[in-house]
């Protein structure tokens, strides 16, 4: 039996006040433990953001560009992303269970890309994620979209699953073809995600009124890339988003479809944790790249 401690003398620090116990990330206080836990894993505490690598085009596209073999194209990107967005057969065939970023898990699917691509369902049992001890769920909305009800309910059922596990929720705005992609359909589409329980949101940056976008949404919102463009420009997107009130990216093609996906990833970053300008952070890809001109 432990000896009783009989010290008359006890010293509680009466003169330092207890720490904030509000968390570093916008709306995100209230939460359990687990899910804080989980949501630090995502995003770096000392800057509040996050770069997350986007492999999971796989799920609905097949065997996309740059993703052929991730193995071998994406497995030594690993060291530099924070997070990773990935799907669980990939997870559990290619990447490495000594993994120490994020995983961020698609976690919606159905249609191919030779289908109406709203028509999804829960594609991962909130189980089978807690036991790969997944930190987020990702699930695509399609406001406007045909399944809209539909893709909705998929998201509001992982939120509520996601509660019971203390898994939060990534909600990803899908733009339809027949949608016009600016800040009032993305304001609208983010802050639905977010009324109805998701703790993180995905969503494209555009030139007017982003924003407007990020200040309307009460969550953290993460910039998705989209299509490839030259590397410059994809810097200049991340950095403006950042500016605008992006708490991170959630980049695919603009970096594993890079002539350097490496020195890309790490441009990223510099511009994500460091707030680099794009030229700086560029003339950082052509250096890692071996492509910078010699002065
Ligand atoms: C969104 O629809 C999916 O999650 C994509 O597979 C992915 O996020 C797209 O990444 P990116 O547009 O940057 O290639």
């Amino acid at each position: 039996m432990p000896e009783a401690d009989d010290r008359v003398e006890k010293q509680f620090h009466v003169d330092i006040s207890t720490p904030d116990s509000g968390f570093f990330l916008k709306g995100s206080g209230a939460y359990d433990w687990g899910m804080k836990n989980r949501l630090a894993r995502i995003f770096r505490p000392d800057t509040g953001r996050t770069v997350m690598l986007a492999i999971d085009h796989g799920y609905f596209q097949g065997p996309t560009s740059g993703l052929e073999r991730v193995d071998v194209n994406i497995v030594p990107l690993l060291p530099y992303a924070d997070a990773l967005m990935v799907t669980r057969g990939m997870l559990r065939s290619t990447i490495p269970a000594t993994f120490h970023g994020g995983i961020v898990m698609r976690a919606s699917g159905g249609p191919s890309i030779l289908k109406e691509l709203s028509n999804e369902r829960v594609a991962v049992d909130i189980e089978d994620a807690a036991r790969m001890n997944v930190h987020c769920l990702a699930v695509q909305v399609f406001v406007g979209g045909e399944h809209e009800t539909q893709s909705i309910a998929n998201m509001t059922r992982q939120v509520d699953d996601g509660y019971r596990y203390g898994i939060p929720v990534l909600g990803v705005t899908a733009v339809g073809k027949e949608l016009t992609r600016d800040a009032r359909y993305l304001g609208l589409a983010t802050r639905i995600c977010a009324e109805l329980g998701a703790q993180l949101v995905k969503t494209y940056y555009v030139d007017q009124g982003f924003e407007q976008v990020t200040a309307g949404c009460p969550v953290p919102i993460v910039m998705a890339g989209g299509k490839k463009l030259p590397e410059l420009d994809a810097l200049e997107m991340a950095y403006r988003a950042i500016q605008q009130g992006a708490a991170g990216v959630d980049m695919g093609r603009n970096i594993f479809q890079s002539e350097s996906p490496a020195a890309m990833i790490r441009a990223v970053s510099e511009v994500v944790h460091e707030g680099a300008p794009p030229r700086e952070a560029y003339e950082l890809f052509r250096e890692l790249s071996g492509t910078a001109v010699p002065a």
